[in-house]
This record gives C-alpha cells, sequence and structure tokens, in this order.
C-alpha cells in the first residue's frame, strides 16, 4: 500500500507587519490525487472514521531547519514570521484535507492537538493561538481537543517572566474552561475555595468517544493526559489561585476500568527521560490491562518526528502498539488516522509541505500488524 497522494496547495505567508512576502491573493488549493490502485482514503469503508493528530502550535517558535520552505519565507524575519507561516499553512492543508475527505463521506471526526499550544503562555501568544486555530473557517468549527505541554505550564513556573506564574494560570484556566464550555466535558479536577481565594486540585485529565457517524457503536475512547502521564507540581498563582497538578495515572485506571466497551487512544506531550522509568512501568501495566484494548500511543514534543517513534512497538495482550509522533507544527507535518471497522489496524497518513513545491504530500505509513 504505497499511495502517492500529491496535492497541491497554494501558500499564504503571514508574517510581521512589515514584510509580506507573498500576496494573499494564492489562498485555494487544489488537490491532484495521483492515483494508484490502492489508494488510502479511497479504500475508507463505510463506518470508517478518520482523525487529525498533531502537536506543537507553539507560538512563536521557529521551525525546524529542515522546514526549509519556511525558514525561506521568512528570511530574515524571525521566529514570529516563522511561527506564524508554519501554523498558517498547517490550518491551510488540513482544511483542505477535510474537504477532499468530506467530499468522500469521511469529514475527519476532530483534530487532537497534544500539547505546547504557546511556547510560554504568554497573552499574545494565546490569543494568536485562538485565533489562528479557533477562529479559523478553513477547519470548518471541527472540533479541537487539546492538551497542555512543558511549554504552556512546566516551563513557565516560577519563572521571572511570568509573575505570580500568571503564564500557567491562563493556560490552565484556558484549558479547562474551553474543554467545558465548547466540547462540555469536564476535566479531571476540583475547586477548593480558602481564605487566600481558589484551588484548583487534579490531573486535569479527560477522555471522550469518536464515533463512525454511519455505525455508532463503533467507536475509540480517547485519552488525554496533557504533559506527561506522572508529571506532578504545585503552582502558586495567588491572588489568581493555585493549581495543584497531579498524576494522571490514578485517573487512568479508573477511566479505563469505566470504559471497556471501545479501544483506546493514550495522548499526552512528551514521552522523554522526564517520564521516569518506574512511571514508565506502572503507565504500561495500567495500559496492558486485559479488560482494555490499547490501539496506540501519541505523543509530540519533537519537532522533527512523525510516525511511529524509532520503530518502537509495545506487545501488549498480544498486538503491537505503536509509540507515535504526532508529527509538529514546526515541522508541517502531521497525521491523519483512519480507524478500520475491525480496530485490527490503524492506518497513517503523513503530511508534509515538500520544500519549495508548495505541495502537501499524504501517504500511508507502514504500520507493523499481526500479533506479538
Ligand atoms: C483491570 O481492570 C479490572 C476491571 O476494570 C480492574 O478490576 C482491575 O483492577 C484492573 N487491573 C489493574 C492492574 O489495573
Ligand atoms: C526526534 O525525531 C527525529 C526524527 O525521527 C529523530 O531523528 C531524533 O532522534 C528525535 N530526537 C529525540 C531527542 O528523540
Amino acid at each position: 500500500m504505497r499511495l502517492a497522494t500529491t496535492t497541491t496547495a497554494a501558500f499564504i505567508v503571514c508574517c510581521s507587519a512589515a514584510l509580506l512576502v507573498l500576496p494573499t491573493a494564492a489562498q485555494t488549493h487544489t488537490f491532484k490525487y495521483k492515483e494508484t490502485n490502492n489508494a488510502y482514503i479511497y479504500e475508507a469503508k463505510p463506518g470508517d472514521f478518520f482523525q487529525f493528530f498533531l502537536g506543537d502550535p507553539q507560538f512563536h517558535f521557529p521551525c525546524v531547519p529542515e522546514n526549509t520552505d519556511c525558514k525561506k519565507q521568512c528570511t530574515n524575519s524571525g521566529t514570529v514570521c516563522e511561527s506564524r507561516y508554519a501554523n498558517k499553512v498547517q490550518v491551510q492543508s488540513i482544511g483542505a484535507l477535510t474537504q477532499q475527505l468530506t467530499a468522500r463521506g469521511f469529514r475527519p471526526r476532530s483534530i487532537i492537538m497534544n500539547g505546547d499550544l504557546t511556547d510560554f503562555g504568554q497573552d499574545f501568544e494565546l490569543s494568536e493561538f485562538k485565533s489562528q486555530w479557533f477562529m479559523d473557517s478553513q477547519l470548518g468549527g471541527m472540533k479541537i481537543y487539546p492538551g497542555l505541554g512543558n511549554h504552556d505550564i512546566q516551563n513557565t513556573v516560577d519563572h521571572k517572566n511570568c509573575k505570580q506564574n500568571e503564564c500557567a494560570d491562563r493556560m490552565l484556566s484556558f484549558f479547562i474552561d474551553n474543554l467545558e464550555r465548547h466540547l462540555k466535558i469536564r476535566p479531571d479536577y476540583q475547586v477548593y475555595q480558602d481564605a487566600a481565594g481558589k484551588w484548583y486540585y487534579g490531573s486535569f485529565a479527560y477522555s471522550w468517544n469518536e464515533c463512525s457517524p454511519t455505525n455508532p457503536s463503533q467507536c475509540v475512547h480517547f485519552v488525554q493526559l496533557n504533559n506527561y502521564p506522572s508529571y506532578s507540581r504545585t503552582i502558586e498563582a495567588y491572588p489568581k489561585g493555585r493549581w495543584t497538578v497531579m498524576s494522571a495515572l490514578n485517573w487512568l485506571q479508573r477511566d479505563l476500568a469505566q470504559n471497556q466497551q471501545h479501544p483506546v487512544v493514550v495522548n499526552f506531550h512528551r514521552f522523554d527521560t522526564e517520564f521516569s522509568d518506574a512511571d514508565r512501568a506502572s503507565f504500561r501495566s495500567i495500559i496492558s490491562n486485559k479488560s482494555n484494548r490499547v490501539l496506540g500511543v501519541f505523543f509530540a514534543h519533537n519537532h522533527s518526528g512523525y510516525g511511529v517513534r524509532h520503530e518502537e512497538y509495545w506487545c501488549i495482550n498480544g498486538r503491537y502498539v505503536p509509540l507515535l509522533y504526532s508529527g509538529s507544527v514546526p515541522g508541517n507535518n502531521y497525521l491523519l488516522v483512519r480507524f478500520t471497522g475491525d480496530y485490527r489496524t490503524i492506518s497513517i497518513v503523513e503530511s508534509h509541505h515538500v520544500t519549495g513545491s508548495g505541495y502537501t504530500n499524504v501517504y500511508p505509513l507502514q504500520m507493523k500488524t499481526g500479533s506479538c
């Protein structure tokens, strides 16, 4: 199955006010699928459904060096230009691919964003994140399920540029407010009021189901654990409030026990040495419960990574469970995942802007299947 579905994408470059690299007339995408006899999207069956995964919109962070398109558009104009450019084309690419899939009866269910919405939780960063991703009509109101990453919370704690931890406070407030208001999801936390103010206490993890529009019993249970599953920290942001972010492992165990009827996809932001060996072992043991069926573990953080990380799979209950980079905005790549009826495999499409060409390439990644 080696489709090269090639899509042309015209670029808009958005930059600092002083520098407009390309005219905005070049806004429309045209898609030219290079048909092969095994087209990934065409072989989708009624009942299958698609999801987007990505990481690190991270306003404002430079593009990865290999994203030479981005570098070229922003020569001498720096980080803000690069970040705006990368986010802009990512939204365009996803918007256009969504139209293409919708025309075939497969409107993707939602976008899962695995952390680092901002670089430092600053007001102007969050505002720009919201306007580029939440108010862009190209996405047609598609729901976005965000997680928080180390840049949104961890890195900003007790930092001189965030007085009274206003950065983490802003991101956590935005996070719970957005989930409750727009997605009608209450993440795992409680609020206590004491003399000093409000104390928000919990793992802030959440979960929800996405189901096939034609077969409502064919669903996948998605879990979002934010930074990393065992991250814990108390963040003093008085007078606004105090936030205690607890490890999400206990919550995960309860959530999985309550949701056994559908296969599970686990999301968080960083899967690196901060996630200790002992905590990893607990995490792995929780998701290995025979009552559940985990399809994959998705994370981000590495801006150059997309797809199965270093060919890593965990063998869980006799099945390969891939550990996957979701792709990143600074790298201008992301994953489109098709959840199939038998759930034996998840199929993955990589899409990234090919340097200098104005193309988005979409093609399936090879996944290890079968028993282990
Ligand atoms: C596995 O799931 C069952 C059923 O939900 C639960 O009773 C049990 O405690 C779980 N085991 C572990 C190790 O989490
Ligand atoms: C990030 O991903 C790239 C591409 O897969 C890989 O070469 C690199 O080693 C990764 N970096 C880390 C720190 O894992």
